[in-house]
């Protein structure tokens, strides 16, 4: 067995150097699985991915090869779940801005209307991509007494509305991206999209950073096209410091922590090390990528 101790993610050529006699693999979603490291890895059974996400994996190229792929969902949906409402609630509720004031010493006397945000309770959210982590959001919406539309490729949900995502951009209060990327979903979010939302709406991404075009959003928020945003991830990401983005004041940029619990994580890495044991085996993984993902 190798390990790689770090410091940061194992480095392209470190891997394609070393990849040459491994029989599986447990990736970060760091780690780019493409043709030419599988081209590296002839005797390679399977990839597990210490994460849900798997757009970092040539997983169609996988399945040509008869490699198989694991995941972890379901162990972090609930964590994401409450990451992506906390940064709902924390940009609505203007809170990094507040204390951000406070800190800095420019807290002056109680104004009436002074940081006013918007609210979360009696508000309509807008869901892109109603899958386990956009239910999960859903079902703490209601405790919230909101109302939830949202879009799906292929189930749907009895959390919500169904609409179209036009619909769903001009219609929402609030939107939150959950959507997996895919050749599909990439750049879904771009200058068109954002400039349907609502003046006074804000837009959250737990996902993965691509599906938001990062220029326009910079320009809408600048523009006021949009209240304000929060991130848990970005395209680039990590987002360099001196970005555009975290010059932006209503936009709150938190490092990818989605799952970012240590019960999760912890359960995301048992995991992963499950679906591999049972992937070099050749037994059923617990959790495998299905084909077409
Ligand atoms: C994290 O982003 C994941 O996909 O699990
Ligand atoms: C605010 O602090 C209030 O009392 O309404």
């Amino acid at each position: 067995m190798r390990v790689w101790e770090g410091p940061g993610p194992v480095p392209p050529d470190v891997l394609r150097d070393e990849v040459g006699p491994v029989h599986g693999l447990l990736t970060m979603l760091t780690d780019l699985v493409d043709v030419s490291l599988l081209d590296k890895a002839p005797n390679l059974k399977v990839v597990s991915q210490m994460a849900v996400g798997v757009d970092n994996i040539d997983v169609g190229e996988c399945h040509r090869r008869g490699i198989a792929v694991g995941h972890t969902p379901d162990v972090l949906t609930d964590t994401v779940a409450d990451t992506a409402f906390a940064l709902l609630a924390s940009i609505v509720r203007r809170l990094p801005e507040g204390a951000a004031e406070v800190k800095t010493g420019g807290w002056g006397p109680w104004d009436p209307f002074h940081m006013t945000g918007g609210d979360l309770h009696g508000t309509v959210l807008g869901i892109v991509g109603m899958g386990r982590i956009g239910s999960a959001l859903a079902r703490r919406a209601r405790g919230f007494n909101i109302k939830v539309i949202y879009t799906s490729r292929d189930s749907v949900s009895d959390l919500g509305e169904r609409v179209e995502l036009t619909e769903l951009l001009v219609r929402a209060d609030h939107v939150v991206v959950t959507a997996a990327l895919t050749s599909e979903t990439r750049g879904l979010i771009g200058i068109n999209e954002l400039s349907l939302m609502k003046e006074t709406a804000y837009l959250v991404n737990v996902s993965r950073g691509p599906i938001v075009d990062t220029d326009a959003l910079c320009e809408a928020l600048v523009a006021g096209e949009i209240a304000g945003a929060g991130l848990d991830v970005t395209d680039p990401e990590p987002l360099p410091s001196g970005h555009r983005l975290l010059s932006i004041e209503n936009c709150l940029v938190v490092p990818h922590i989605g799952s970012a619990s240590v019960r999760t994580r912890t359960a995301m890495a048992n995991l992963a090390v499950t679906n591999l044991v049972a992937g070099l085996a050749a037994r059923p993984m617990p959790n495998a990528v299905p084909a077409g993902d």
